[in-house]
């Protein structure tokens, strides 16, 4: 046992421990099964978006997305450069090339009139990109209504990398249903997991169709093991499907809380110079997956990475905000739309503890250790 306090850690329930252990004693210990199906129909109904596909990350998810796209070697692939690699580097398996926006300051999310300003370069070039990745980042929408808009502009398909924003909501929809096609990730860190797990979600059956397929290491209908298409090895297992259905259950009472934590955080942190919280957008409810802060240094007396090493001698985890990748040296030399104000996000940014089952008393210690900071 530990006493340290992590920044969102898993949180279980009865049901997923039932669950998990009727699909161990059914025997279905398999990357398919009664659970797998189900989970696919259960975060269909739940998001409002008729066919799911479950894989193994989320990762896979985005990497299939691309693949059913047609996305291949000479291609340009536009995302969010403020965001988790994850996002991108299925792009490289590709042999395509990422081209990054900057966020915008009131979001955090793609910028879409940077977003609309590239399209157009792209076009004027005679070179649109194959897709566009928006981002939902720490659990909140993108604009959709103006980033989808740009896209049909030029017909160029968009995916929803909503992998931190299950439950969030743009205009009382739900997130991932937005794109051609939607992903979910359910890592340990996720506001519900399955340890390790995504899930692919489109309006298209064909395309969940196809993801399947490809997940099961593309086998053709044959009574012999025959292939016509590469494959991979990406569905989701039976055990951690039935895990995810315990944790589906709960996630509206998940979000709450994280929104909770997060409405405490802004009132404990509310007036402290130099401090502010990542914007929330008017036009939807964000999932709150990690509460975020920014710190001026200046204006606070301390920075942010005194915060964190602070809180670390304290056991407890914070992190910067996502490195933009643009400044990745992996990315070195990708094109970029604007990235200052991903980097200056980057720059002050700091996630703080969030997960659902943070006590209340917690989170007015942590408030208390940062205030504290303030001048100190
Ligand atoms: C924005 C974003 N995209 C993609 C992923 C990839 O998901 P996974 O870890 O399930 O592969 C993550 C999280 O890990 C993420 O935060």
């Amino acid at each position: 046992m530990t006493n340290r306090t992590y920044l969102s850690p898993p949180h279980m329930g009865p049901d997923e421990r039932a669950l998990l252990l009727e699909a161990f004693d059914s025997n279905w210990i398999a990357p398919l099964g009664p659970h797998v199906d189900a989970f696919e129909r259960e975060i269909a109904a739940k998001v409002g978006v008729p066919h799911a596909a479950a894989l193994s990350s989320g990762t896979a998810a985005l990497h299939l997305a691309l693949r059913i796209l047609g996305v291949g070697r000479g291609d340009e692939v536009i995302a969010s450069t403020l965001t988790f690699s994850a996002t991108v580097n299925p792009i490289v398996y590709e042999g395509a090339t990422p081209v990054f926006i900057d966020a915008d300051r009131e979001t955090w999310n793609m910028d879409p009139a940077l977003l609309e300003e590239e399209l157009a370069a792209c076009a004027k070039k005679g070179k649109l990109p194959r897709a566009v990745i928006a981002v939902d980042l720490y659990g909140q929408c993108a604009d959709y209504d103006r980033i989808l808009a740009a896209c049909a502009r030029y017909e160029v398909p968009v995916i929803e990398d909503a992998a931190e924003a299950l439950g969030a909501t743009y205009r009382g929809r739900h997130a991932g249903s937005f794109g051609a096609m939607g992903v979910y990730s359910f890592n340990g860190n996720k506001i519900i997991t399955t340890s390790g797990g995504g899930m692919l979600v489109s309006g298209r059956k064909d395309w969940i169709e196809k993801a399947r397929f490809l997940a099961t290491q593309a086998r053709d209908p044959a009574p012999h093991y025959q292939h016509s298409q590469l494959g991979f090895n990406y569905r989701l297992s039976n055990l951690l499907a039935a895990v995810g259905r315990g944790q589906l259950r709960v996630l509206d009472e998940r979000v709450a809380r994280r929104r909770a934590i997060n409405a405490s955080y802004r009132r404990l942190l509310g007036g402290v110079p130099g401090l502010a919280h990542m914007p929330e957008a008017p036009y939807g409810g964000a999932n709150c997956w990690l509460t975020c802060i920014t710190i001026d240094p200046r204006a606070f007396g301390a920075g942010r990475e005194d915060v964190r090493q602070h809180l670390e001698r304290l056991d407890v985890e914070s992190r910067p905000v996502w490195k933009p990748m643009h400044l990745q040296p992996f990315f070195e030399g990708c094109r970029v739309r604007g990235g200052a104000v991903a980097a200056g996000v980057f720059e002050h940014g700091l996630c703080l503890p969030s997960g659902s089952s943070l006590p209340d008393s917690q989170v007015a210690r942590i408030a208390g250790e940062v205030r504290a900071l303030h001048r100190s």
